[in-house]
């Protein structure tokens, strides 16, 4: 009996050729399309995604940055109070550092006798331990953001400053630039009169030193050593009664003595024009004379 031959599936040449492409060619390809495909598909996993696009521009960004600001584009400006959260209350909050304390009208008081345009410029130069503009860059924060905040916080503080006049649209970044000279021309008027305020929010008693006859102001006061007294009374006495903020205290000749070998030329113009905690004329706006007279008056009282 004759068996059918187990017939060899390959018989001819094409078969063979078929059956190498099936069995190799079939595979290859499927590899190749599953590599294809692991390649396209999201990886996700820790460390794999170094090369994405974000995160490749997260890498890239600290050198790669311009910020290219519309200078026409109107600028939305942070309110003092915004200012203040973001920036300023990392010191004055606390009073870190002997940072006047927000809301203490006794850490304040000295500080906004000095007038609000002097607290705006020292809060963007800087004094002490209080870094220019709170630390940060006139990018993030305007002059006139800066202003806000000092506004904000003196008011707190119990001063009653405006707010600094807001920044021409246009005038990108400087509320003190040129453009906003016509702001600042009529800012002067309200900083006179902020000033104004200021001295009596500081110095509870004076009633508006500008505009009253009794400190003098008349040429020659008739009598120097009254209008001396009234001013020292009305202004001075703030500080130099009880020797506030080290203040020379009045009729203590031991305080006055050091001050006194420098020659009376010079003990007046500290007297007008300020020295360190001294504000000029006292945060007052009385005339030169009466002030001079003021100083008689304490210096001959310590004599
Ligand atoms: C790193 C701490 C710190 C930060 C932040 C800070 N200040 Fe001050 N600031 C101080 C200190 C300290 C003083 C007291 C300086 C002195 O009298 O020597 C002060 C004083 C001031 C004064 C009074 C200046 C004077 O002439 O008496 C003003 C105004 C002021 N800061 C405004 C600001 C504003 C506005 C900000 C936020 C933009 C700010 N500060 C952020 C520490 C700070
Ligand atoms: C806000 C507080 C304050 C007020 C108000 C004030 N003073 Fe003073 N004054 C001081 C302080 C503080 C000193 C010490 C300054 C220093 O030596 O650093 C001082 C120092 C002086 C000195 C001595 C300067 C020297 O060292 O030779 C004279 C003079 C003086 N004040 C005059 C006046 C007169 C006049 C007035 C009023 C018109 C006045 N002060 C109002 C705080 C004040």
């Amino acid at each position: 009996m004759s068996e059918a031959p187990h017939g060899a599936p390959i018989k001819t040449p094409g078969q063979l050729i078929a059956a190498v492409i099936a069995g190799f060619a079939v595979p290859i390809v499927i590899i190749v399309l599953l590599a294809y495909y692991v390649d396209n598909t999201t990886r996700t996993g820790a460390g794999t995604d170094e090369l994405s696009a974000q995160q490749v521009a997260a890498r890239i960004a600290p050198i790669a940055q311009v910020n290219v600001r519309d200078a026409t584009a109107p600028r939305v400006y942070k309110t003092g109070e915004q200012v203040y959260q973001a920036v300023c209350s990392a010191c004055h909050a606390s009073g870190a550092a002997g940072a006047p304390k927000f809301g203490n009208s006794g850490d304040w008081a000295p500080r906004i006798a000095q007038g609000y345009d002097t607290l705006w410029k020292t809060a963007l130069s800087g004094k002490g331990a209080m870094p220019p503009r709170g630390g940060t860059s006139p990018d993030d924060y305007s002059d006139y953001e800066i202003g806000l905040a000092v506004a904000y916080m003196a008011n707190h503080g119990g001063a009653s400053f405006q707010d600094p006049p807001r920044p021409a649209p246009g005038a990108a970044n400087a509320a003190s630039g040129a453009a906003a000279a016509p702001a600042s021309e009529a800012s002067g008027a309200d900083a006179n009169a902020a000033q104004a305020q200021a001295a009596a929010a500081a110095i509870a008693a004076i009633p508006q030193t500008a505009s009253a006859p009794a400190a003098g102001g008349g040429a020659q006061s008739a009598d120097a050593s009254q209008a001396g007294k009234a001013l020292y009374q009305q202004v001075c006495q703030a500080c130099h009664a009880a020797g506030v903020l080290g203040a020379p205290k009045f009729g203590n000749k031991a305080d006055w003595a050091p001050r006194l070998k420098d020659p009376m030329d010079t003990v007046y113009n500290y007297a007008l024009h300020g020295k360190g905690q001294m504000p000029p004329k006292g945060g007052s706006s009385a005339s030169d004379a009466d002030v001079k007279a003021a100083v008689d008056y304490m210096v001959s009282a310590a004599k």
